[in-house]
Protein backbone atom coordinates (compact mmCIF):
# COMPACT_ATOMS: atom_id res chain seq x y z
CA UNK A 1 0.00 0.00 0.00
CA UNK A 2 0.68 3.52 -0.21
CA UNK A 3 1.66 3.97 3.25
CA UNK A 4 4.45 1.14 3.41
CA UNK A 5 7.59 1.97 4.23
CA UNK A 6 10.78 0.96 6.54
CA UNK A 7 11.27 1.82 9.85
CA UNK A 8 14.73 2.63 11.54
CA UNK A 9 15.62 -0.99 12.07
CA UNK A 10 14.68 -2.04 8.48
CA UNK A 11 11.10 -3.30 9.46
CA UNK A 12 8.23 -2.78 7.30
CA UNK A 13 5.54 -0.34 8.43
CA UNK A 14 1.92 -0.50 7.31
CA UNK A 15 -0.20 2.49 7.91
CA UNK A 16 2.08 3.74 10.69
CA UNK A 17 2.04 0.06 12.67
CA UNK A 18 5.27 -2.23 11.90
CA UNK A 19 4.52 -5.60 10.26
CA UNK A 20 6.43 -7.58 13.19
CA UNK A 21 4.55 -6.05 15.96
CA UNK A 22 0.90 -6.39 13.91
CA UNK A 23 2.55 -10.68 13.74
CA UNK A 24 3.63 -10.73 17.42
CA UNK A 25 -0.78 -9.65 18.25
CA UNK A 26 -2.23 -11.26 15.62
CA UNK A 27 0.07 -14.43 14.66
CA UNK A 28 0.64 -15.03 10.96
CA UNK A 29 -0.71 -15.44 8.43
CA UNK A 30 -2.11 -12.78 8.70
CA UNK A 31 -4.49 -10.20 5.88
CA UNK A 32 -4.01 -6.23 6.46
CA UNK A 33 -5.46 -3.86 4.81
CA UNK A 34 -4.39 -0.40 4.78
CA UNK A 35 -7.82 1.69 5.14
CA UNK A 36 -6.79 4.74 4.06
CA UNK A 37 -5.36 3.71 1.12
CA UNK A 38 -8.55 1.45 -0.05
CA UNK A 39 -10.61 4.46 0.61
CA UNK A 40 -8.13 6.74 -1.22
CA UNK A 41 -8.46 4.71 -3.99
CA UNK A 42 -11.84 3.94 -3.82
CA UNK A 43 -12.20 8.59 -3.61
CA UNK A 44 -9.73 8.69 -6.61
CA UNK A 45 -11.47 6.32 -8.71
CA UNK A 46 -14.92 7.80 -8.18
CA UNK A 47 -13.34 11.84 -8.72
CA UNK A 48 -11.32 10.48 -12.05
CA UNK A 49 -14.83 9.26 -13.49
CA UNK A 50 -16.78 12.12 -12.13
CA UNK A 51 -14.66 14.24 -14.25
CA UNK A 52 -14.45 12.77 -16.99
CA UNK A 53 -18.13 12.40 -16.67
CA UNK A 54 -18.83 16.18 -16.23
CA UNK A 55 -16.83 16.95 -19.48
CA UNK A 56 -19.22 14.38 -21.88
CA UNK A 57 -22.69 16.28 -19.96
CA UNK A 58 -23.16 13.38 -17.61
CA UNK A 59 -22.92 11.58 -14.66
CA UNK A 60 -21.45 7.95 -12.94
CA UNK A 61 -22.06 5.53 -10.31
CA UNK A 62 -19.33 3.81 -9.00
CA UNK A 63 -20.41 0.48 -7.25
CA UNK A 64 -17.67 -1.16 -5.63
CA UNK A 65 -17.27 -5.12 -6.74
CA UNK A 66 -17.75 -7.10 -3.31
CA UNK A 67 -16.82 -10.39 -5.05
CA UNK A 68 -13.09 -8.88 -4.61
CA UNK A 69 -13.37 -8.70 -0.34
CA UNK A 70 -16.72 -7.68 1.46
CA UNK A 71 -16.98 -6.98 5.15
CA UNK A 72 -18.81 -4.91 7.36
CA UNK A 73 -15.63 -2.24 7.70
CA UNK A 74 -15.02 -2.26 3.66
CA UNK A 75 -18.95 -1.63 2.99
CA UNK A 76 -18.63 1.32 5.71
CA UNK A 77 -15.45 2.50 3.84
CA UNK A 78 -16.56 2.64 0.19
CA UNK A 79 -20.01 4.43 1.61
CA UNK A 80 -18.40 6.96 3.03
CA UNK A 81 -16.50 7.58 0.12
CA UNK A 82 -19.54 7.50 -1.77
CA UNK A 83 -19.47 4.39 -3.38
CA UNK A 84 -22.24 2.21 -4.42
CA UNK A 85 -21.92 -1.35 -4.05
CA UNK A 86 -22.39 -4.60 -6.46
CA UNK A 87 -23.16 -7.98 -4.76
CA UNK A 88 -23.16 -11.50 -6.88
CA UNK A 89 -25.00 -13.71 -4.09
CA UNK A 90 -27.79 -13.70 -1.03
CA UNK A 91 -24.68 -13.73 0.91
CA UNK A 92 -23.12 -10.86 -0.73
CA UNK A 93 -26.41 -9.18 -0.14
CA UNK A 94 -26.69 -9.80 4.18
CA UNK A 95 -23.48 -8.39 4.48
CA UNK A 96 -23.82 -4.95 2.46
CA UNK A 97 -27.66 -5.02 4.16
CA UNK A 98 -26.40 -5.78 7.76
CA UNK A 99 -23.60 -3.43 7.09
CA UNK A 100 -26.26 -0.62 6.63
CA UNK A 101 -25.89 0.20 3.09
CA UNK A 102 -28.79 1.83 1.70
CA UNK A 103 -30.42 -1.21 -0.43
CA UNK A 104 -31.43 1.67 -3.59
CA UNK A 105 -27.71 1.50 -4.02
CA UNK A 106 -27.16 -1.92 -3.68
CA UNK A 107 -26.72 -4.11 -8.02
CA UNK A 108 -27.26 -7.30 -7.48
CA UNK A 109 -25.65 -10.07 -10.45
CA UNK A 110 -25.20 -13.39 -10.78
CA UNK A 111 -25.72 -16.22 -13.97
CA UNK A 112 -27.83 -18.34 -11.91
CA UNK A 113 -29.57 -16.56 -8.90
CA UNK A 114 -32.03 -18.44 -7.12
CA UNK A 115 -35.74 -17.98 -6.54
CA UNK A 116 -34.98 -17.18 -2.98
CA UNK A 117 -32.46 -14.79 -3.87
CA UNK A 118 -34.09 -12.90 -6.22
CA UNK A 119 -36.98 -12.89 -4.03
CA UNK A 120 -34.68 -11.55 -0.96
CA UNK A 121 -33.30 -8.84 -3.66
CA UNK A 122 -36.42 -7.33 -4.53
CA UNK A 123 -37.60 -7.47 -1.02
CA UNK A 124 -35.02 -5.16 0.24
CA UNK A 125 -35.72 -3.02 -2.32
CA UNK A 126 -32.25 -3.05 -4.17
CA UNK A 127 -31.36 -0.44 -6.46
CA UNK A 128 -31.30 -3.06 -9.55
CA UNK A 129 -30.86 -6.60 -10.19
CA UNK A 130 -28.71 -7.32 -13.71
CA UNK A 131 -30.66 -9.25 -15.40
CA UNK A 132 -28.15 -12.34 -17.05
CA UNK A 133 -30.26 -14.45 -19.04
CA UNK A 134 -33.90 -14.66 -20.74
CA UNK A 135 -35.14 -17.33 -18.57
CA UNK A 136 -34.70 -14.86 -15.48
CA UNK A 137 -36.59 -12.09 -17.33
CA UNK A 138 -39.72 -13.58 -16.21
CA UNK A 139 -38.68 -14.73 -12.81
CA UNK A 140 -37.48 -11.38 -11.52
CA UNK A 141 -40.52 -9.87 -12.94
CA UNK A 142 -43.40 -12.76 -11.19
CA UNK A 143 -41.20 -12.00 -7.75
CA UNK A 144 -41.10 -7.89 -8.33
CA UNK A 145 -44.89 -8.32 -8.84
CA UNK A 146 -45.87 -11.46 -5.78
CA UNK A 147 -44.10 -8.34 -4.17
CA UNK A 148 -46.08 -5.91 -5.76
CA UNK A 149 -43.08 -4.02 -6.67
CA UNK A 150 -41.16 -2.53 -9.82
CA UNK A 151 -38.18 -3.75 -10.05
CA UNK A 152 -35.07 -1.54 -11.97
CA UNK A 153 -33.11 -3.96 -13.59
CA UNK A 154 -30.30 -3.83 -15.96
CA UNK A 155 -29.93 -6.27 -19.12
CA UNK A 156 -26.34 -7.58 -19.12
CA UNK A 157 -25.25 -8.32 -22.78
CA UNK A 158 -22.11 -9.63 -24.32
CA UNK A 159 -20.44 -7.26 -26.45
CA UNK A 160 -17.77 -9.69 -27.85
CA UNK A 161 -15.37 -7.90 -26.23
CA UNK A 162 -12.62 -9.94 -23.81
CA UNK A 163 -10.28 -7.59 -22.31
CA UNK A 164 -7.01 -8.56 -19.74
CA UNK A 165 -4.32 -6.92 -19.14
CA UNK A 166 -2.84 -5.33 -22.31
CA UNK A 167 -4.42 -6.74 -24.81
CA UNK A 168 -8.15 -7.27 -26.06
CA UNK A 169 -9.79 -9.76 -28.32
CA UNK A 170 -12.95 -8.61 -29.90
CA UNK A 171 -15.08 -11.13 -31.68
CA UNK A 172 -18.26 -12.10 -32.91
CA UNK A 173 -19.64 -14.56 -30.36
CA UNK A 174 -19.13 -15.34 -27.23
CA UNK A 175 -19.05 -18.71 -25.78
CA UNK A 176 -19.16 -18.47 -22.13
CA UNK A 177 -21.62 -18.42 -19.21
CA UNK A 178 -22.93 -14.91 -18.63
CA UNK A 179 -25.14 -12.43 -19.80
CA UNK A 180 -27.08 -12.61 -23.12
CA UNK A 181 -25.84 -12.07 -26.87
CA UNK A 182 -25.65 -8.30 -28.27
CA UNK A 183 -27.85 -9.14 -31.68
CA UNK A 184 -30.47 -10.18 -28.99
CA UNK A 185 -30.28 -7.09 -26.89
CA UNK A 186 -33.19 -5.09 -28.44
CA UNK A 187 -35.56 -8.13 -28.62
CA UNK A 188 -34.83 -8.97 -25.02
CA UNK A 189 -35.17 -5.37 -23.53
CA UNK A 190 -38.14 -5.05 -25.45
CA UNK A 191 -39.10 -7.91 -23.71
CA UNK A 192 -38.06 -6.46 -20.52
CA UNK A 193 -40.54 -3.41 -20.99
CA UNK A 194 -43.43 -5.08 -21.28
CA UNK A 195 -43.71 -5.98 -18.26
CA UNK A 196 -45.21 -3.61 -15.93
CA UNK A 197 -43.30 -5.06 -12.74
CA UNK A 198 -39.76 -4.47 -13.97
CA UNK A 199 -37.49 -0.66 -15.09
CA UNK A 200 -35.17 -1.29 -17.41
CA UNK A 201 -32.42 1.40 -16.39
CA UNK A 202 -30.10 0.06 -19.18
CA UNK A 203 -27.66 -2.25 -20.57
CA UNK A 204 -24.69 -3.87 -19.08
CA UNK A 205 -21.46 -5.02 -20.12
CA UNK A 206 -18.54 -6.43 -17.86
CA UNK A 207 -15.29 -7.46 -20.40
CA UNK A 208 -13.08 -9.04 -18.32
CA UNK A 209 -10.12 -8.29 -15.19
CA UNK A 210 -7.08 -7.12 -14.52
CA UNK A 211 -7.27 -4.51 -17.73
CA UNK A 212 -4.33 -2.05 -17.96
CA UNK A 213 -5.75 0.59 -20.52
CA UNK A 214 -9.32 1.85 -22.31
CA UNK A 215 -9.22 0.49 -25.72
CA UNK A 216 -11.28 -2.50 -24.59
CA UNK A 217 -13.89 -0.93 -22.59
CA UNK A 218 -14.37 2.04 -25.20
CA UNK A 219 -15.00 -0.91 -28.08
CA UNK A 220 -17.02 -2.69 -26.02
CA UNK A 221 -18.95 0.85 -25.16
CA UNK A 222 -19.09 1.34 -29.65
CA UNK A 223 -20.94 -2.38 -29.72
CA UNK A 224 -22.99 -1.59 -26.84
CA UNK A 225 -24.16 1.77 -27.69
CA UNK A 226 -26.28 0.98 -31.22
CA UNK A 227 -28.64 -1.60 -29.43
CA UNK A 228 -28.64 1.22 -26.86
CA UNK A 229 -29.56 3.89 -29.54
CA UNK A 230 -31.90 1.34 -30.42
CA UNK A 231 -33.56 0.86 -27.11
CA UNK A 232 -32.94 4.96 -26.12
CA UNK A 233 -35.01 5.82 -29.59
CA UNK A 234 -38.31 3.95 -28.13
CA UNK A 235 -38.47 5.20 -24.52
CA UNK A 236 -36.08 6.76 -22.37
CA UNK A 237 -32.64 4.45 -21.42
CA UNK A 238 -31.31 6.59 -18.46
CA UNK A 239 -27.74 4.41 -17.88
CA UNK A 240 -25.21 2.34 -19.26
CA UNK A 241 -22.97 -0.11 -17.25
CA UNK A 242 -19.53 -1.27 -18.39
CA UNK A 243 -18.55 -3.02 -15.41
CA UNK A 244 -15.12 -3.42 -13.99
CA UNK A 245 -11.81 -4.84 -14.65
CA UNK A 246 -9.36 -2.11 -14.40
CA UNK A 247 -5.66 -3.62 -13.52
CA UNK A 248 -3.55 -3.23 -10.68
CA UNK A 249 0.57 -3.66 -10.55
CA UNK A 250 1.11 -6.88 -8.44
CA UNK A 251 4.58 -6.58 -9.37
CA UNK A 252 6.72 -4.18 -10.79
CA UNK A 253 6.55 -4.97 -14.30
CA UNK A 254 2.74 -4.55 -14.46
CA UNK A 255 2.01 -0.77 -15.62
CA UNK A 256 -1.60 0.23 -15.51
CA UNK A 257 -2.62 3.07 -16.94
CA UNK A 258 -3.80 6.10 -14.44
CA UNK A 259 -7.25 5.66 -13.81
CA UNK A 260 -7.64 9.10 -14.85
CA UNK A 261 -6.78 8.76 -18.17
CA UNK A 262 -8.55 5.38 -18.77
CA UNK A 263 -12.16 7.54 -17.85
CA UNK A 264 -10.69 10.08 -20.22
CA UNK A 265 -10.68 7.14 -23.12
CA UNK A 266 -13.87 5.75 -22.27
CA UNK A 267 -16.02 8.66 -21.42
CA UNK A 268 -14.98 9.56 -25.06
CA UNK A 269 -16.09 6.53 -26.49
CA UNK A 270 -18.97 6.79 -24.93
CA UNK A 271 -19.92 10.53 -25.98
CA UNK A 272 -18.07 10.10 -29.56
CA UNK A 273 -20.76 7.09 -30.19
CA UNK A 274 -24.06 8.53 -28.35
CA UNK A 275 -22.95 11.43 -31.20
CA UNK A 276 -22.53 9.19 -33.36
CA UNK A 277 -26.22 7.64 -32.83
CA UNK A 278 -28.03 10.42 -32.35
CA UNK A 279 -29.00 9.66 -28.22
CA UNK A 280 -28.16 11.72 -25.29
CA UNK A 281 -24.91 10.48 -23.11
CA UNK A 282 -26.60 8.00 -20.80
CA UNK A 283 -25.37 8.07 -16.92
CA UNK A 284 -22.57 5.49 -16.85
CA UNK A 285 -21.70 3.02 -14.24
CA UNK A 286 -18.65 0.99 -13.13
CA UNK A 287 -17.68 -1.67 -10.91
CA UNK A 288 -14.41 -1.87 -9.84
CA UNK A 289 -13.03 -4.21 -7.29
CA UNK A 290 -9.51 -5.28 -7.63
CA UNK A 291 -8.13 -1.91 -8.14
CA UNK A 292 -9.73 -0.02 -5.01
CA UNK A 293 -9.00 -3.31 -2.41
CA UNK A 294 -6.14 -5.32 -3.86
CA UNK A 295 -3.40 -2.69 -3.37
CA UNK A 296 -4.27 -2.18 -0.11
CA UNK A 297 -3.80 -5.27 1.58
CA UNK A 298 -0.54 -7.39 2.20
CA UNK A 299 -0.33 -11.12 3.53
CA UNK A 300 2.04 -11.61 6.37
CA UNK A 301 3.67 -14.93 6.76
CA UNK A 302 6.07 -16.67 8.85
CA UNK A 303 8.69 -18.56 7.39
CA UNK A 304 9.23 -22.11 8.40
CA UNK A 305 11.62 -23.83 6.29
CA UNK A 306 14.22 -22.94 4.12
CA UNK A 307 15.56 -25.86 1.26
CA UNK A 308 18.09 -25.42 -0.84
CA UNK A 309 17.22 -27.27 -4.16
CA UNK A 310 19.71 -27.86 -7.34
CA UNK A 311 18.16 -26.58 -10.68
CA UNK A 312 19.39 -26.26 -13.90
CA UNK A 313 22.03 -23.33 -13.61
CA UNK A 314 21.77 -22.73 -10.06
CA UNK A 315 19.78 -23.21 -6.98
CA UNK A 316 16.21 -22.05 -6.40
CA UNK A 317 15.64 -22.00 -2.50
CA UNK A 318 12.13 -22.57 -1.29
CA UNK A 319 10.69 -20.56 1.00
CA UNK A 320 8.01 -22.47 2.99
CA UNK A 321 5.48 -19.92 5.11
CA UNK A 322 2.59 -20.80 7.35
CA UNK A 323 -0.23 -20.61 4.58
CA UNK A 324 -0.41 -20.64 1.02
CA UNK A 325 -2.70 -21.81 -1.23
CA UNK A 326 -5.72 -22.02 1.00
CA UNK A 327 -5.03 -17.76 1.85
CA UNK A 328 -4.03 -17.21 -1.76
CA UNK A 329 -5.47 -19.04 -4.78
CA UNK A 330 -4.15 -17.40 -7.23
CA UNK A 331 -1.31 -18.43 -8.33
CA UNK A 332 -2.08 -22.07 -8.62
CA UNK A 333 -5.61 -21.00 -10.08
CA UNK A 334 -4.28 -18.49 -12.23
CA UNK A 335 -0.21 -18.61 -12.43
CA UNK A 336 -0.95 -15.06 -11.02
CA UNK A 337 2.74 -13.15 -10.32
CA UNK A 338 2.87 -11.60 -6.64
CA UNK A 339 6.40 -10.22 -4.91
CA UNK A 340 7.47 -10.66 -1.44
CA UNK A 341 9.73 -8.80 0.96
CA UNK A 342 11.12 -9.98 4.07
CA UNK A 343 8.77 -7.41 6.61
CA UNK A 344 10.95 -8.17 9.70
CA UNK A 345 14.57 -6.81 9.14
CA UNK A 346 17.00 -5.24 6.75
CA UNK A 347 19.66 -7.31 5.41
CA UNK A 348 22.72 -6.91 2.81
CA UNK A 349 22.77 -10.58 1.95
CA UNK A 350 23.27 -11.10 -1.80
CA UNK A 351 19.96 -11.89 -3.35
CA UNK A 352 18.95 -15.58 -4.36
CA UNK A 353 16.20 -17.19 -6.78
CA UNK A 354 13.57 -17.89 -4.04
CA UNK A 355 10.25 -19.57 -4.22
CA UNK A 356 7.73 -18.80 -2.03
CA UNK A 357 5.63 -21.97 -1.36
CA UNK A 358 3.01 -22.81 1.15
CA UNK A 359 2.26 -25.76 3.68
CA UNK A 360 -0.36 -27.92 1.74
CA UNK A 361 -0.18 -30.50 -0.02
CA UNK A 362 0.88 -30.10 -2.83
CA UNK A 363 3.54 -29.32 -5.29
CA UNK A 364 1.64 -26.60 -7.16
CA UNK A 365 0.66 -24.80 -3.58
CA UNK A 366 3.05 -22.05 -4.31
CA UNK A 367 2.92 -18.07 -3.12
CA UNK A 368 5.25 -16.24 -5.19
CA UNK A 369 6.34 -18.04 -8.19
CA UNK A 370 10.03 -16.40 -8.63
CA UNK A 371 11.70 -13.31 -6.26
CA UNK A 372 15.18 -12.46 -5.36
CA UNK A 373 15.47 -12.30 -1.84
CA UNK A 374 18.36 -11.91 0.35
CA UNK A 375 20.58 -14.88 1.19
CA UNK A 376 20.18 -14.96 5.01
CA UNK A 377 16.54 -15.81 4.51
CA UNK A 378 15.58 -17.79 7.69
CA UNK A 379 12.90 -20.14 9.38
CA UNK A 380 11.56 -17.18 11.54
CA UNK A 381 11.43 -14.34 9.36
CA UNK A 382 8.68 -12.48 8.65
CA UNK A 383 7.47 -12.34 5.14
CA UNK A 384 5.18 -9.50 2.99
CA UNK A 385 3.42 -10.21 0.08
CA UNK A 386 1.86 -7.24 -1.51
CA UNK A 387 -1.33 -6.51 -3.21
CA UNK A 388 -2.80 -9.00 -1.51
CA UNK A 389 -6.59 -7.29 -0.82
CA UNK A 390 -8.45 -8.77 -3.73
CA UNK A 391 -9.46 -12.14 -4.67
CA UNK A 392 -7.28 -13.76 -1.66
CA UNK A 393 -9.60 -13.70 1.70
CA UNK A 394 -12.56 -13.84 -0.92
CA UNK A 395 -11.42 -17.32 -3.02
CA UNK A 396 -9.39 -18.71 0.46
CA UNK A 397 -10.66 -22.28 1.42
CA UNK A 398 -10.27 -24.50 4.47
CA UNK A 399 -7.87 -26.90 2.40
CA UNK A 400 -5.56 -29.62 4.50
CA UNK A 401 -8.38 -28.01 7.63
CA UNK A 402 -6.25 -24.96 7.80
CA UNK A 403 -8.25 -21.96 9.11
CA UNK A 404 -8.77 -19.21 7.49
CA UNK A 405 -6.65 -16.24 8.44
CA UNK A 406 -8.15 -12.82 10.28
CA UNK A 407 -8.07 -9.95 7.94
CA UNK A 408 -7.27 -6.46 10.50
CA UNK A 409 -7.17 -2.81 8.93
CA UNK A 410 -4.63 -0.24 9.94
CA UNK A 411 -5.00 3.24 9.94
CA UNK A 412 -2.86 5.52 11.51
CA UNK A 413 -0.56 3.06 13.17
CA UNK A 414 -4.19 1.33 14.99
CA UNK A 415 -4.93 -2.22 13.78
CA UNK A 416 -8.19 -3.59 14.39
CA UNK A 417 -9.67 -7.59 13.92
CA UNK A 418 -11.93 -6.84 11.10
CA UNK A 419 -12.97 -10.29 10.19
CA UNK A 420 -12.10 -12.69 12.85
CA UNK A 421 -9.53 -15.92 11.92
CA UNK A 422 -11.43 -19.52 12.34
CA UNK A 423 -9.86 -21.76 14.91
CA UNK A 424 -9.90 -25.00 15.10
CA UNK A 425 -12.54 -25.11 17.33
CA UNK A 426 -14.96 -23.37 13.83
CA UNK A 427 -13.73 -26.26 11.67
CA UNK A 428 -14.25 -29.19 14.15
CA UNK A 429 -18.14 -27.93 14.96
CA UNK A 430 -18.92 -27.87 11.90
CA UNK A 431 -17.92 -31.83 11.78
CA UNK A 432 -21.19 -33.80 12.62
CA UNK A 433 -19.20 -36.72 13.03
CA UNK A 434 -17.25 -35.46 16.08
CA UNK A 435 -18.64 -35.19 19.74
CA UNK A 436 -19.34 -31.52 20.96
CA UNK A 437 -16.54 -32.23 23.75
CA UNK A 438 -13.69 -33.35 20.94
CA UNK A 439 -14.54 -29.80 18.96
CA UNK A 440 -12.63 -27.43 21.53
CA UNK A 441 -10.00 -27.26 19.53
CA UNK A 442 -6.13 -27.42 20.56
N1 LIG B 1 -18.50 -6.68 -12.33
C1 LIG B 1 -18.69 -7.94 -12.73
C2 LIG B 1 -19.94 -8.29 -13.39
C3 LIG B 1 -17.70 -8.91 -12.52
O1 LIG B 1 -17.92 -10.15 -12.93
C4 LIG B 1 -16.49 -8.55 -11.88
C5 LIG B 1 -15.45 -9.54 -11.62
C6 LIG B 1 -16.34 -7.23 -11.45
C7 LIG B 1 -17.35 -6.31 -11.71
C8 LIG B 1 -15.11 -6.74 -10.72
O2 LIG B 1 -13.95 -6.88 -11.46
P1 LIG B 1 -12.55 -6.28 -10.90
O3 LIG B 1 -12.66 -4.76 -10.96
O4 LIG B 1 -12.37 -6.75 -9.51
O5 LIG B 1 -11.53 -6.81 -11.82
N2 LIG B 1 -10.90 -14.25 -9.13
C9 LIG B 1 -10.31 -13.56 -10.26
C10 LIG B 1 -11.12 -12.37 -10.72
C11 LIG B 1 -12.54 -12.73 -11.05
C12 LIG B 1 -13.31 -11.52 -11.47
C13 LIG B 1 -14.76 -11.87 -11.57
N3 LIG B 1 -15.60 -10.77 -11.90
C14 LIG B 1 -8.91 -13.12 -9.87
O6 LIG B 1 -8.53 -13.34 -8.73
O7 LIG B 1 -8.18 -12.58 -10.68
Amino acid sequence: PSGAARDDDGRLVIAGRDAASLADEFGTPLYVVDEADARGRASRIRAAFEAAAASAGTTVTIYYAGKAFLSGAVVQWVTDEGLAVDVCTGGELAVALAAGADPASLGFHGNNKSLAEIEAAVGAGVGAIIIDSEIEIERVAAAASRAGRVQPVRLRVNSGVHASTHEFLATAHEDQKFGVALDRAVELGTRIRAHDSLDLLGLHCHIGSQIFDSAGFAESAERLLAAHAALARVAPLPELNLGGGFGIAYTSADEPAPIEAIARGILTAVSDGCLAHGVPVPKLAFEPGRSIIGPAGVTLYTVGTVKPVPIEGGVRHYVSVDGGMSDNARTALYGADYSARIASRASDADPVLVRVAGKHCESGDIVVDAEYLPGDIAPGDLLAVPATGAYCWSLASNYNHVPRPPVVAVRDGAARVIVRGETLHDLLARDAGLEPSDTTGA
